[in-house]
């Protein structure tokens, strides 16, 4: 059974990972409408997989006796200066998750809940891989600046930066 203040605690990341969906949603629609294809369904599926972290929360949740909130949302940014700040925003908006997870494991351990500390040693593996893609991303996007033949090539290839870190996250 979950405490009330670990289940508030995981009903806070469940938003945060709800609003990061969200605003990889916008980046996915901002990159689209702007022609970058590859960078607009990379962004998709980042959406994507942060509705399944979201899910897989609201699962552990209610089967530990909980009850797991759908929460109002923060608009996420919509528009952005380019796509380098955009890919910018993205590692920003990791580290702030990696920092909400930590504070979690945090709590977790100074409840005594090893059942939920043992549940988030996913995320903390997930983070890792998410802010290292992330970095990637962003080292290959300064190295181009403004070079438009790079960018054609980088929004052709940026799947391929993140087969490696998918390959090694299954079952979410
Ligand atoms: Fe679910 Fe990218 O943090």
């Amino acid at each position: 059974m979950l405490s009330k203040s670990i289940e508030a605690a995981l009903n806070k990341q469940i938003r945060i990972e709800a609003e990061s969906s969200q605003a990889y949603l916008a980046m996915a629609i901002w990159a689209e409408v702007k022609g970058l294809e590859g960078i607009s369904n990379f962004m998709y599926d980042q959406s994507d997989e942060e509705r399944a972290h979201m899910l897989k929360l609201v699962k552990f949740v209610n089967e530990r006796g909980g009850h797991a909130h759908v929460s109002e949302l923060t608009a996420p940014n919509v528009t952005f200066e380019s796509y380098k700040s955009m890919f910018e925003k993205l590692l920003e908006h990791e580290i702030f998750v990696s920092e909400s997870i930590n504070d979690l494991v945090h709590i977790s351990l100074q409840e005594k809940d090893y059942a939920t500390h043992n549940f988030l040693q996913w995320y903390v593996a997930e983070q890792i891989e998410e802010e290292a893609t992330a970095r990637t991303i962003l080292d290959k996007v300064k190295m181009i600046g403004d070079d438009k033949g790079g960018l054609y090539l980088f929004d052709r290839d940026i799947q391929q930066l993140t087969v490696s870190s998918a390959a090694e996250t299954p079952g979410i």
